[in-house]
């Protein structure tokens, strides 16, 4: 079944195109052709993304994506048997509100054939309200066009999805094994899911989540905790803003951390309990460890998470004083431990509690180094699942893979109701 999914819920427009057979429990794809087109450098000025400017970038995006993704899958025939005026008409009333996007898609539509595509996937939430309008209303149009049936997608079973996967070409698997160097094989083009053994707990990790999901089953998602204010990828951007780093700040902070730790002492030092910096009271992390940031709710009973007071605690760190490179990099490391640590030790309390078998990591932060190694090692003997670095941020495969699952079980939507929903819940 080749699938094409559309992924819009914040600022990456892409399109992406796979033939997968099989069914949930076995299931194999080829990449066909696939294009991502990123506003970060759009948004970076702001410090983050804005709503209306991610739909407005979109709109313009859609249709040269989408054309690239089908250029590389052999699937762009011109033909002269193409969509028909009235079914134009049509498509303009369902693009009302994206006219560019609307006189783009009709010249697309009035000179190439309908592709050999069997089903639409698109990303229906969460996300950003405008962002997901845009890619929906994409869909319709194209389903109004071509007659192929969509599947609605919800964003984070994109995630769960994308780190289930494996490469069947693991041409680097011995430098991995023997180095701990990630290599990306997102070049790979054929992949297969790995079902794994249940229950399942899963880490969603991004820009706008934090969750802690048990899995009984494949596709069955009910949640044990999730963020009370700050998601952990937007507690990175915050205190990276703080820094003067750039948007989005997850991987410059891993970037510094990364220096530090290799540049500087470890964090060893009992007894001081004053910061070097501020003459403020230290957190206690461990025995012989005090640290500068706290580590909020790592105690408390449930599987919440808060991340907000982290942000306040480094603007206290770093108000009005001019950082040199070196504490600006210790202040990173200090960020990435607290974050981490926090994560990791709430993932393994529920591993524990729950008796999980398999442990699936997956959104945006999960792209995260020293997040890969501490899971691994608190994790042991059970070996989570990442997904391939260059995947782990927002992508259209994860929409085509999840949608895919949905299809071979024929849940399919009605493209005249789907709507976008911001905060569409893993069901
Ligand atoms: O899943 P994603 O691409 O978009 C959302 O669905 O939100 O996640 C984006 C988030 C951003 O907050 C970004 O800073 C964070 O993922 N991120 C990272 C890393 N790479 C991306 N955070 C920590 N370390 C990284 N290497
Ligand atoms: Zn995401």
């Amino acid at each position: 079944m080749n699938i094409l999914g559309i992924e819009t819920s914040c600022d990456e427009t892409a399109i992406s195109i796979i033939a997968a057979s099989g069914d949930t429990e076995h299931c194999t794809y080829d990449v066909l052709g696939e294009s991502l087109l990123s506003q970060v450098d759009i948004h970076k000025p702001y410090g983050g993304v804005y709503p209306n400017v991610a739909k407005r970038e979109h709109a313009r995006n859609l249709v040269p994506v989408m054309e690239e993704a089908l250029r590389q899958a052999n699937m762009l025939e011109e033909d002269d048997r193409t969509t028909d005026e009235a079914t134009i008409e049509r498509i303009k009333t369902i693009l009302g509100r994206e006219p560019e996007l609307f006189t783009m898609l009709a010249a697309f539509l009035r000179s190439i054939d309908k592709p050999p595509i069997d089903a639409i996937a698109v990303t229906v939430g969460p996300g950003l309200e405008p962002a997901l309008w845009v890619g929906i209303n994409f869909a319709r149009a194209l389903h109004e066009a071509w007659h192929i049936p969509v599947v609605a997608v919800n964003h984070m079973e994109g995630h769960i999805v994308m780190a289930m996967q494996k490469s069947c070409e693991r041409r680097d698997a011995s430098l991995q094994e023997n180095t701990g160097i990630q290599t990306s094989e997102s070049s790979s083009r054929r992949w297969k899911l790995e079902a794994g053994s249940y229950p399942a707990l899963a880490l969603l990790v991004s820009g706008g989540h934090t969750e802690l999901v048990l899995m009984p089953a494949l596709m069955q998602y009910p949640l044990l905790g999730q963020t009370r204010d700050d998601a952990a990828g937007e507690a990175f951007d915050k205190c990276a803003r703080l820094l003067g780093l750039p948007y989005p700040g997850g991987p410059e902070i891993s970037r510094l951390a990364a220096h530090a730790r290799q540049t500087q002492p470890p964090l060893h030092n009992p007894g001081h309990r004053k910061s070097r910096l501020t003459g403020l009271t230290m957190f206690r992390v461990s025995e012989d460890h005090d640290s500068r940031l706290p580590r909020p709710m790592i105690h408390s009973k449930d599987y919440d998470f808060s991340f907000s007071g982290l942000k306040t605690a480094v603007r206290r760190e770093v108000e009005n004083k001019a950082l040199g490179d070196d504490e600006k990099a210790a202040m990173a490391r200090e960020i990435e431990d607290a974050i981490v640590e926090v994560l990791v030790a709430k993932t393994k309390r529920a591993a524990e509690e729950y008796g999980v078998e398999t442990i699936i990591v997956g959104g945006g932060v999960s792209a995260n180094t020293h997040l890969r190694n501490e899971l691994a090692k608190a994790l042991h003997p059970l070996i989570p699942f990442f997904p391939d670095p260059a995947l782990s941020t927002d992508n259209a495969r994860m929409i085509a893979l999840a949608g895919y699952l949905h299809a071979t079980r024929e849940e399919f939507a009605d493209p005249e109701s789907l709507k976008a929903q911001g905060n569409l819940k893993l069901a």
